[in-house]
């Protein structure tokens, strides 16, 4: 004969709770006490806050109990509200990948709608909205010898990547050039100078762009010369990605990028009005239909904001879309327009969700 098992106190609780609140689940209660209990919106809060230099901190995060966790390199999207409107952006995680929180560090953009906020205005115990952490610029299981070429904000893959190998006591050879304007305003620079001390296997060279001007690749001859042999990761603006992808082009396996910003738009073109469901726009010569329609207030879905992730698109009901990347003007009825990309080219009409 079968025996029903008695349910442990805990279950009992929740059974209980569960009959008194259906049709809701006890969850959706506790997601309106404790925003991270929430199972179905996953959601941190800002725990600390630390500046790294004048235009740059570090904001840790304690994410609700649904974060899968990370693994260094990667970055997560985080949704925040700046004047009632919610924008999306992606960060890389700069804390090590086994931490409980999480840790981005922003560098503030001029005129950056997020960066700026992010950097200057986020108070203790702000909510922000979080999916889990994406993306392939991460260590491999066995690193050889490593090479990471960053610039400004683009060391902190790399830092998390660092801490990472530094807290499991493994730094295998890794050599990192790190450019910034000046020290000041050079992020992590006390910690990546105490870790080099510290980890016979990491070297450090630092390149201060105002006094010492911009690097060029080739210098890498003298400064790394077995830089060929290394695998390399390269973050930084979009210019040192470019550079980066010509000068590894015979061995391009070698090379791993991590891209913040859009590569540079071509110019011209006529722009022109657009209607995204019943809402027109008219959109400027070289803005992107995402920004044209986020600016009017249209809801948008938007990822990565630079033609990789495929978050934006919108089904074409009529007209033609130009590709802001190439300058080509196409489109069909019922073509995917990736928004992020993609300008006007006379009148359009975009379906919305
Ligand atoms: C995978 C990924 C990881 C990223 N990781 C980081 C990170 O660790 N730290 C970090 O600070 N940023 C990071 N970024 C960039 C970040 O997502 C935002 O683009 C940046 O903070 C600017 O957003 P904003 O809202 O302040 O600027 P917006 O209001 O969107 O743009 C304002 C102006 O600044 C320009 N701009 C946008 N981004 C940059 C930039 N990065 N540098 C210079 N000009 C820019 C825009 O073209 C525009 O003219 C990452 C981006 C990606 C895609
Ligand atoms: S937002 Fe990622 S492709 Fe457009």
């Amino acid at each position: 004969m079968f025996r029903v098992a008695p349910l442990r106190p805990g279950r009992r609780l929740l059974a209980a709770a569960t009959a008194m609140t259906t049709p809701l689940l006890p969850e959706d209660f506790l997601g309106l006490i404790d925003p991270l209990w929430s199972t179905t919106q996953l959601r941190g809060r800002v725990v600390a806050r630390r500046r790294e230099t004048d235009r740059a901190v570090s904001v840790t995060i304690e994410p609700g109990r649904d974060w899968d966790g990370h693994r260094a390199g990667q970055y997560v999207r985080v949704g925040i509200d700046v004047d009632g409107v919610r924008h999306w952006r992606s960060y890389s995680l700069s804390g090590p990948q086994d931490a409980d929180h999480l840790t981005i560090t922003v560098q503030a953009v001029p005129d950056g709608i997020v960066s700026q906020k992010l950097v200057r205005d986020l108070p203790i115990g702000t909510i922000v909205q979080l999916e889990q952490a994406q993306g392939d610029f991460v260590l491999p299981d066995a690193p050889s010898p490593l090479l990471m070429v960053t610039a400004g904000s683009g060391i902190t893959p790399v830092m998390g990547m660092l801490r990472t190998l530094d807290a499991a006591g493994a730094v295998p050879d890794v050599v990192v050039v790190h450019s910034a304007p000046s020290a000041e305003d050079s992020i992590f620079a006390a910690e990546l100078a105490a870790m080099a001390e510290r980890r016979s296997g990491l070297r450090v060279i630092t390149r201060h762009t105002g006094e010492q001007g911009r690097l060029d690749l080739a210098e890498l001859d003298e400064l790394v010369p077995d830089w060929r042999d290394r695998d390399a990761y390269v973050c930084g603006p979009s210019e040192l990605l470019d550079a980066a992808g010509t000068h590894w082009a015979a061995t391009p396996d070698r090379l791993r990028v991590e891209r913040f910003t859009a590569p540079a738009r071509s110019t011209g073109g006529s722009g022109g009005r657009v209607e995204y469901g019943d809402r027109a726009v008219d959109v400027e010569p070289g803005t992107s239909l995402l920004e044209a329609g986020e600016a009017a207030g249209v809801l948008m879905p938007s990822g990565c904001r630079m033609g990789i992730c495929f978050g934006c698109v919108l089904p074409l009901r009529d007209g033609q879309v130009r590709d802001l990347r190439t300058g080509d003007v196409h489109g069909e009825p019922g073509d995917l327009v990736q928004t992020c990309i993609s300008g006007a080219s006379g009148t359009a009409r975009l379906d919305t969700p």
